[in-house]
């Protein structure tokens, strides 16, 4: 399968994607990588991994209509099976989410529905939750919504920060997502409405 990987900046989930399809779990390939920050560090890792990138900024368009018609045309330009947003700080325009209906999944680092939008993690730590975690689900036209797919629970201790949880979290969103993307990949996710069926 052909994986498009959306992102903003660090990357660490693209590469962890990355690794699985080079490594033989996933059974696909990265075949490209969408950014909108000209400067994010997961276009480094594109250029290592010899996978090619666009850059398209927000800033260089008239208008959010415009950015959504030239990210949806980038988009198809890759003939893409699969898109991963990850770490992707946008809300995908409604013509690229109806373009690619089913075939685009996010992470989010919160067990969903709790603690949408941004600082998931600070949010937990702010409410004093004792548990959260990541959510890996199909991309919805809200924020943050869509069919869940897998989620993965740590615990929130008394002394964490925004940093400490998110570190944890961190660490369980790499095989979360490629857990997914694995099963994705070997036709195994069916969805029923709002339930995806074939993991856990
Ligand atoms: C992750 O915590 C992801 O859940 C959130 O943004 C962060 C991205 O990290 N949406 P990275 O760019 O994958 O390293």
């Amino acid at each position: 399968k052909r994986i498009l990987i959306f992102a903003s900046g660090r990357g660490s989930n693209a590469e962890a994607i990355h690794e699985a399809t080079i490594d033989g779990r996933v059974n696909g390939t990265v075949v490209g990588v969408i950014c909108d920050h000209a400067d994010a560090q997961v276009l480094k890792r594109a250029e290592r991994w010899g996978v090619p990138s666009t850059v398209l900024e927000l800033k260089s368009f008239e208008n959010k209509s415009a950015f959504n018609d030239a990210i949806l045309e980038a988009a198809k330009s890759y003939q893409p099976d699969l898109i991963c947003l990850a770490g992707y700080m946008r809300i995908c325009g409604e013509n690229l989410i109806h373009a690619f209906p089913n075939r685009i999944i996010n992470i989010h680092p919160a067990l969903l529905p709790s603690f949408r939008g941004l600082h998931a993690q600070r949010q937990a730590v702010e409410a004093g939750v004792k548990v959260s975690g990541c959510t890996v689900h199909f991309v919805g036209t809200g924020l943050d919504d869509g069919p869940i797919i897998t989620q993965v629970a740590v615990p929130v201790y008394d002394d964490d920060t925004e940093a400490t949880l998110a570190d944890r979290i961190l660490q369980q969103e790499h095989p979360a997502y490629v857990r997914v993307v694995t099963a994705f990949c070997a036709d195994q996710l069916h969805i029923e409405g709002h339930h995806v069926s074939g993991m856990h």
